[in-house]
């Protein structure tokens, strides 16, 4: 079998989804890694990958997947950290405690778990590995209501930053994509109405809401040779939201 085994989490939907199919083109073996099991196997059947069910926030859950993976594919070379909610929102004096730990159990703990449990099969494996990290801009570009989630990229952030200086000896590179408003299900309730469209595209300079297709080439990219010598950054994709 050719192509490298490429787990993506959350990639029943959205810039997951994207992701993993734009992998799946690239004739890589792709698995689409997702708590929502029927999504996720509509998709794998869409572009001819394996999907397992994987809760993120979970570690047994993930060693219970990654051991399905090593069984059924062989062990991941490429892992993208994308799963990811917002739970909610709200200022932070009004946020529900259980909004807050939801988020963090999701979207930072399980970059964590996730990254911890492939990286050391990678390296026991002798696997030279790639991790994308999905952050967002929201890690350096405040937005009031949405703390909560803005601090766990924040925290993606920075575990981008210590994965890829510790596993670089290993030769695994870690990097980031953050991107700027993307229309996908965990933002289609809000895009779709006219006045809060308009609000959020009057913030980005290319006046335009980024669509998961405009994610998936950098993704692609730094899973790529050719970015072989780019560990621990993280890119944003935000149609220059980030110079305002
Ligand atoms: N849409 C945006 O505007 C935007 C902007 C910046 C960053 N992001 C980030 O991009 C990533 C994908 O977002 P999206 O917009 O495609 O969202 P989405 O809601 O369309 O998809 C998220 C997927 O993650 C899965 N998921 C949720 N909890 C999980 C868990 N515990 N374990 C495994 N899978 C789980 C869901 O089932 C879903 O399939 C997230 O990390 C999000 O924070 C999105």
């Amino acid at each position: 079998m050719s192509g490298r085994v490429v787990l993506v989490t959350g990639a029943a939907s959205g810039i997951g989804r994207a992701v993993a199919e734009a992998f799946a083109a690239d004739g890589e073996r792709v698995v689409v890694a997702d708590v929502a099991m029927e999504e996720a196997e509509k998709a794998a059947a869409t572009f001819g990958a394996l999907a397992v069910r994987l809760d993120v926030s979970d570690p047994a859950s993930v060693e219970a997947a990654l051991d399905t993976v090593t069984d059924r594919l062989g062990p991941v070379e490429v892992l993208v950290n994308n799963a990811g909610v917002v739970a909610g929102g709200g200022p932070l004096i009004d946020l529900p405690h259980e909004i807050f730990d939801r988020v963090v159990s999701v979207n930072l703990r399980g970059t964590f778990n996730v990254t911890k449990a492939v990286a050391k099969r990678m390296i026991e494996a002798g696997i030279a590995g790639r991790v994308v990290n999905i952050s967002s801009i929201g890690a350096r570009q405040p937005t009031a209501g949405l703390g909560h989630y803005e601090a766990t990229k924040a925290g993606v952030d920075a575990l981008t930053r210590t994965a890829a200086l510790e596993l670089a000896p290993s030769g695994i590179l870690v990097n980031g994509v953050a991107p700027g408003p993307v229309y996908t299900p965990m933002t289609a309730g809000l895009m779709d109405i006219p006045e809060a469209r308009q609000a959020w595209e009057s913030r980005i300079p290319l006046r335009k809401i980024a669509t998961p297709a405009d994610l998936t080439p950098l993704v692609v990219f730094l899973a790529s040779p050719a970015a072989g010598h780019i560990t621990g950054a993280t890119i944003q994709v935000d149609g220059g939201q980030l110079l305002t």
